[in-house]
C-alpha cells in the first residue's frame, strides 16, 4: 500500500541551516566527543554495540543471542534468553552501590498547592516496595495490566516501577484524558486495577481526577480494584482503598519478579489513524538498554546533573525520560506539577534558579509560549546553572530555537532536538552535545539506527527533497507489538516495502542533517500532543446534532498545528455559534481539552472517494489554498 503525502500542505520552516558549535562549558563534560566516529562504529555491527551497551545493566541471567528478527510476522526480540527487571536497574543497582541517599525526584509543585518534597533513591525503592506488595495482596500478578491516572508527584514514577516489580504491565493514561477517554483505554487493556489521585493541580485548582475515574469506570466488568493516592482529606469513594493506608500494611522489601527480558514493561496508548488508539507495547530488556543509553549521551548526563524534563509520565517522553531513562542512569529528576504559566511566565526560569537545573527538556510548543511573554522574564533569573537544553514532540521553527538557545542558554548551552516516537522507545534522530547543530533539524541517526528519505518505492530521494523518513534497522526499545491487534503492529513495515515507516515527510540536507516536517497520515500534532483526525470526528459525531464530520490540522504559530472541524448537521438542527460552542466542549468533555478544536466550520457536504472514504487533504488543501493533489477517486 503506497501512501501519497501533499508536498504543498506541508509546512516548512525557512532555515539558515547555519551550524551552532558547542561552547567549553559544553565540552568539558562531553560523555561522547565523536559522534560521527560512534555511529560508523557502532553501524559496522550494531548488535555487539548494543550488546556492549546492556552490559552497562544488570541481569539475573544473560542472553544466548543479543537479536532475532524475522521481518514476515514482524517480530524482533532483543537479549533473547536474557532474565532481568527493570526496577532492579532503576532503584536497587544504585542503593546496592552506595547512592542510595542520592535525590532521585525533586517534587515543585504549583505556588500555594502543596509543599515541596524529595524522595532520594533508597526511599524511592522503599515506596515501590510497598505498593508492589500492596498490589499483589489484591491479587495482582505477572502480565495483569493496572491503568495509572495520576497527578505529577513522586507516587506516579513509583506506582509505575510497582507494576514493574511484580512483571505487571502499566498503562498511563495522562491525567488531561477525560472519562470515555480513559474507559477506552481501561477497557482495550483490561486493566484489573486503577490507581489515582484524589486531585491535581492546575493554575491553581484542583481537577478532580478521582470524579473521572468514577465515570470511566462505572460499569467496567475488568477493574476489581480502586486505589487512591489520597492528597486531600475528602473521604474515599465506596470501595477504594488509600494507597498511603495500603502501604503502611505493607513490607518495604519486594523481592523483583524475575522476568524475560522480553516481559511486557507497559502498554501506553497513543493515537494512529483509526478512532481507536494503540496501546504500544515496551519490554523490560531492550527497552531499558535503549532508553538509558540514549538518555546518556543526549545529555550527557553526569553524576552532579540536575534534570528536568517538562513532559508528564502520561506520554512516552515521561516513561522513557523522565522514569526510565534518567532513573536508570541514577539522575536527580525534577518534576513540576501544574501549568509553566501560573502563577507568571517565569515559573520554569525561577525553578531552574532555585533548584540549580542543569538539563532542560522541554517541546517546541512551551517555548513559543514562554517566548510570547517576552524575554523579561527569563531576564529575571540566574539561568547560568543550564548546560543543556533540549527539544522534543514536533519539529521546532528556527526562531523559537533561536530564542530558546540564546535567552535561555545564553549561547553558552547545547541545544538538543530528538527526534523519537512513541512506538521508537527511545531517541533515533538528534545530535549530541559535543556535535554541531543546526537550527530546525534534529540532527542524525543516533548509533545503531540507519534512516532514510524514500520515496513511496523505497527508492532514496536525492539530498535535500522531500520523501517519506523511513528506519532500516532494528533498535532494542522498538515496540513489540500493538497490544491485542498485532496487524496493526505489522502494517508498519508495510507502507513502504522493507523499512518501518514512521509516517513523517523529511529532508536530508547535503551534510546528512535530516529536516522533519511533518506527518504524512491522518494524525495531527498539536502543541506536540500526538491526536488522530478519527479520535475527533467520532467524538464529534457522538454529538446528537452532528450526522458527520471531518477534521484537519492547520498550521499554527504557536501550537505547530491547530484542529479544523468540519460538520454536517442532522436535519432539524441549525448552524450557529452557540451550536459551534456546544460542539468544542462536547469534544473537550469526550476526549480532551486538548482535542478541541479551535475552529467549527458548518458544511452542506464533504469530499468522498467513491469508496466513501472522506478525502481530508481537500479540505485541507482548499483550506490553505495550496494544490489538492491526485483527486482522481474523488466522487463527483
Ligand atoms: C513528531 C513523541 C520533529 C513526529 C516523542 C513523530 C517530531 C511524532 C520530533 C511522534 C522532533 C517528535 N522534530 N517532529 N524532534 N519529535 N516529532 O509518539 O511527527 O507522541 O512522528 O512521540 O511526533 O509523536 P509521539
Amino acid at each position: 500500500m503506497a501512501q501519497e503525502t501533499n508536498t504543498a500542505e506541508l509546512q516548512q520552516d525557512a532555515s539558515s541551516g547555519e551550524l551552532f558549535l558547542p561552547t567549553k562549558h559544553v565540552l568539558d563534560k562531553a560523555i561522547v566527543t565523536d559522534f560521527d566516529a560512534l555511529r560508523e562504529r557502532a553501524n559496522q555491527n550494531p548488535e555487539a554495540f548494543w550488546e556492549e551497551q546492556a552490559r552497562d545493566l544488570e541481569w539475573f541471567s544473560t542472553w544466548n543471542t543479543v537479536k532475532t528478527w524475522q521481518p514476515e510476522i514482524p517480530k524482533v526480540e532483543w537479549f533473547v534468553g536474557a532474565t532481568c527487571n527493570i526496577t532492579v536497574n532503576a532503584l536497587d543497582r544504585h542503593v546496592k552501590n552506595g547512592r542510595g541517599d542520592k535525590t532521585a525526584y525533586r517534587y515543585i509543585p504549583e505556588e500555594g498547592a502543596e509543599q515541596p518534597s524529595s524522595v532520594s533513591y533508597k526511599e524511592l525503592l522503599e515506596r515501590v516496595n510497598r505498593i508492589a506488595n500492596g498490589l499483589k495482596s489484591l491479587g495482582v500478578i505477572e502480565g495483569d495490566r493496572v491503568t495509572i491516572y495520576m497527578a505529577l508527584t513522586p507516587d506516579l514514577p513509583a506506582a509505575m516501577l510497582a507494576c514493574a516489580r511484580l512483571g505487571a504491565i502499566h498503562c498511563v493514561v495522562y491525567a488531561g484524558f477525560s472519562a470515555p477517554a480513559l474507559k477506552q483505554r481501561i477497557e482495550d487493556s483490561g486493566s484489573k486495577v486503577v490507581i489515582s489521585s484524589d486531585y491535581g493541580w492546575r493554575r491553581g485548582k484542583k481537577v478532580d481526577l478521582a470524579a473521572i475515574v468514577k465515570d470511566a469506570t462505572d460499569g467496567i466488568a475488568c477493574i476489581e480494584k480502586q486505589i487512591i493516592q489520597q492528597r486531600g482529606d475528602a473521604p474515599l469513594p465506596e470501595g477504594a482503598l488509600s494507597l498511603d493506608e495500603l502501604c503502611a500494611a505493607q513490607a518495604s522489601e519486594c523481592e523483583p519478579a524475575v522476568l524475560s527480558s522480553e516481559a511486557p514493561l507497559f502498554y501506553l496508548y497513543t493515537s494512529g489513524t483509526t478512532g481507536k488508539p494503540k496501546g504500544i507495547c515496551h519490554v523490560h530488556g531492550g527497552y531499558g538498554v535503549g532508553t538509558s543509553y540514549t538518555q546518556r549521551i543526549a545529555f550527557d548526563l553526569n553524576e552532579d546533573d540536575i534534570y528536568f524534563c517538562s513532559a508528564d509520565p502520561g506520554w512516552i517522553t515521561g516513561h522513557s525520560y523522565v522514569v526510565y531513562g534518567p532513573l536508570i542512569n541514577g539522575a536527580t529528576v525534577v518534576l513540576g506539577e501544574g501549568a509553566l504559566d501560573f502563577p507568571d511566565a517565569g515559573r520554569w526560569w525561577k525553578m531552574v534558579e532555585e533548584q540549580k537545573i542543569t538539563i532542560f527538556y522541554s517541546t517546541p510548543t512551551a517555548i513559543r509560549a514562554l517566548m510570547r511573554f517576552g524575554d523579561e522574564f527569563p531576564a529575571k533569573y540566574d539561568l547560568s546553572s543550564l548546560r543543556i537544553l533540549g527539544s522534543v514532540g514536533e519539529p521546532i521553527n528556527p526562531e523559537a530555537w533561536l530564542w530558546f538557545y540564546k535567552n535561555i542558554g545564553h549561547e553558552n548551552c547545547a541545544l538538543i532536538d530528538t527526534w523519537w516516537q512513541t512506538e521508537t522507545g527511545q531517541f533515533l534522530i538528534s545530535t549530541v552535545p559535543s556535535y554541531p547543530t543546526k537550527p530546525g533539524s534534529p540532527g542524525k541517526p543516533y548509533p545503531g539506527i540507519t534512516a532514510k528519505v524514500v520515496n513511496s518505492q523505497g527508492e532514496e530521494v536525492p539530498r535535500n527533497e522531500q520523501g517519506f523518513l523511513v528506519i532500516d534497522s532494528q533498535w532494542p526499545a522498538m515496540m513489540r507489538t500493538i497490544f491485542g491487534d498485532h496487524e496493526r503492529y505489522a502494517g508498519y513495515w508495510q507502507q513502504i516495502p522493507g523499512y518501518y515507516s514512521v509516517g513523517d515527510a523529511a529532508k536530508m540536507d547535503e551534510d546528512g542533517y535530516i529536516r522533519v516536517i511533518g506527518r504524512t497520515d491522518d494524525v495531527m500534532n498539536v502543541s506536540g500532543y500526538r491526536i488522530g483526525t478519527a479520535e475527533v470526528e467520532s467524538a464529534l459525531v457522538s454529538h446528537p446534532a452532528v450526522a458527520e464530520s471531518a477534521v484537519i490540522g492547520k498550521p499554527d504559530p504557536l501550537k505547530g498545528e491547530s484542529i479544523k472541524a468540519f460538520v454536517i448537521l442532522r436535519v432539524g438542527f441549525e448552524a450557529s455559534d452557540d451550536l459551534a460552542a456546544a460542539l468544542k466542549k462536547h469534544v473537550r468533555v469526550e476526549l480532551s481539552p486538548i482535542a478541541m478544536p479551535g475552529e467549527i466550520e458548518f458544511v452542506p457536504s464533504l469530499p468522498k472517494t467513491r469508496s466513501g472514504k472522506i478525502m481530508r487533504r481537500v479540505l485541507k488543501a482548499k483550506e490553505l489554498g495550496t494544490a489538492t493533489g491526485d483527486i482522481s477517486t474523488l466522487e463527483d
